[in-house]
């Protein structure tokens, strides 16, 4: 049955290993110019897209390492990392993006695929993250997580609570790519 092979026992990584593989495939994502810019655009509260991507990415590797799920741990952290990459500010009116909630993935696709080849799984990531908004629901397990994680990262965001841990991936990402 297909729903079995969501649960395969996947190796659990320890919490470093795991922390050493999410650097491994962020940073070069991560180390991009255009991804860069997102550091001046806010998301949520005083937290920028850029951090919320990379609190999105995290949480949900975290998740499906939890899970032990078998999944595309490559897809999932690129995926996420683009899922908000409209590179805009939001807050700021305009008629490009009146109807931000609802547009934003298809514009962050659009970004995404200029630069990265992008397979069905992060494409679906993309597009899908904003269900139930966008009428079709994520079909992956890798989609499905990032968009409920999405909505987790956003409401402490928001409220500014839980941030801790964030911060300090944050900071070592600054290291790594200002090297
Ligand atoms: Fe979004
Ligand atoms: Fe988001």
């Amino acid at each position: 049955m297909k729903i079995l092979n969501l649960f395969k026992n996947k190796v659990k990584f320890p919490p470093e290993q795991l922390e050493q593989l999410f650097y491994a495939y962020a940073i070069p994502i991560l180390k991009n110019k255009n991804m860069m810019t997102t550091k001046e655009y806010c998301q949520h509260g005083n937290t920028s897209c850029y951090l919320h991507s990379i609190s999105v990415a995290y949480y949900s590797l975290r998740l499906a390492n939890v899970l032990r799920l078998n999944y595309d741990l490559e897809s999932l952290i690129k995926g996420a990392l683009l899922h908000d990459y409209f590179l805009y500010d939001w807050h700021k009116k305009s008629k490009n993006h009146r109807l931000h909630g609802f547009s934003h993935p298809v514009v962050a696709l659009k970004n995404a695929k200029k630069e990265y080849v992008l397979n069905d799984i992060e494409t679906d990531i993309i597009i899908k993250h904003m269900f139930p908004l966008t009428i079709l629901p994520p079909i992956y397990k890798e989609s499905i997580l990032v968009c409920l994680v999405d909505k987790i990262c956003s409401i402490k965001e928001v409220f500014y609570f839980g941030l801790q841990k964030i911060y300090h991936i944050e900071l070592k990402i600054n290291l790594y790519t200002t090297i």
